[in-house]
């Protein structure tokens, strides 16, 4: 539908665009030869059904859609829970969008098991028509974290949240064992680190004797 089209076309452009500037910032990292705290990032716009949903769901009149946050949604992956405030701060130093909320989610984890920091931004999108600002939302969280959701966003979709008790109760465990699994990386992070910067060194010797 042409409506749709013209509606969405901003929202698909930021997220191509903020992809980019996320995606840039892990390879800033990779050029210092330092640790990253991004692993990597996704993006993508909300599928029409779904916006219909959650506005029918959350009582957004059709005319307001503009306030849903996440019709532009990015993921920044990290591989320990102390680097998700390190891309936080990051992201706070920015100066190409506005930052309007923080829900901290791992601090306080939600009672699904839920983990993650939500940023959710006000960015600016050139078009032809001048500047148009438009919300998204950044959700940053551990490989742990996104292995979890994930598994428990498929499920609730099967079952449309409404689990049975058992899977419901698996669920739990499998978000306390990711938790723990966080929570042993963060312990041998400096093992970890030292390895990777061995492998990286020893990759670009190899490559500088390939030249
Ligand atoms: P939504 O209606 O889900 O947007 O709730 P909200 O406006 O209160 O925002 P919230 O920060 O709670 O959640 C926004 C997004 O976080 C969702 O669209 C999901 O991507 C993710 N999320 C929140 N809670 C859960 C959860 O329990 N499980 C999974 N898998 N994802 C979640
Ligand atoms: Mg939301």
């Amino acid at each position: 539908m042409k409506h749709w089209d013209l509606f969405l076309a901003p929202y698909k452009q930021a997220v191509e665009e903020l992809k980019v500037k996320l995606k840039g910032m892990r390879s800033q990292f990779e050029l210092h030869s330092t640790h990253s705290p991004i692993e990597f990032v996704t993006g993508r716009v909300k599928p029409i059904a779904s916006i219909l949903d959650k506005a029918n769901q959350k009582g957004i009149p059709l005319d307001r859609l503009e306030e849903m946050q996440d019709i532009a949604g990015l993921r920044m992956m990290c591989q320990f829970v102390d680097d998700i405030m390190r891309v936080v701060e990051l992201l706070r130093n920015r100066n190409d969008f506005e930052i309007v909320e923080e829900r901290d989610y791992i601090s306080h984890k939600k009672a699904s098991g839920y983990r993650s920091y939500h940023v959710v931004i006000r960015y600016p999108v050139q078009t032809i028509e001048g500047e148009k600002k438009i919300l998204a939302e950044i959700q940053i969280r551990t490989l742990a974290m996104n292995f979890w959701a994930t598994i428990e966003h498929s499920l609730n979709y099967k079952y449309k949240g409404q689990f049975p008790e058992d899977i419901r109760i698996r669920l739990q465990r499998a978000a306390e064992a990711a938790f723990l699994l966080d929570e042993e990386m963060s312990q041998i992070r400096g093992e970890i680190q030292e390895a990777q910067a061995f492998f990286t060194r020893k990759k670009e010797l190899q490559q500088d004797g390939d030249m």
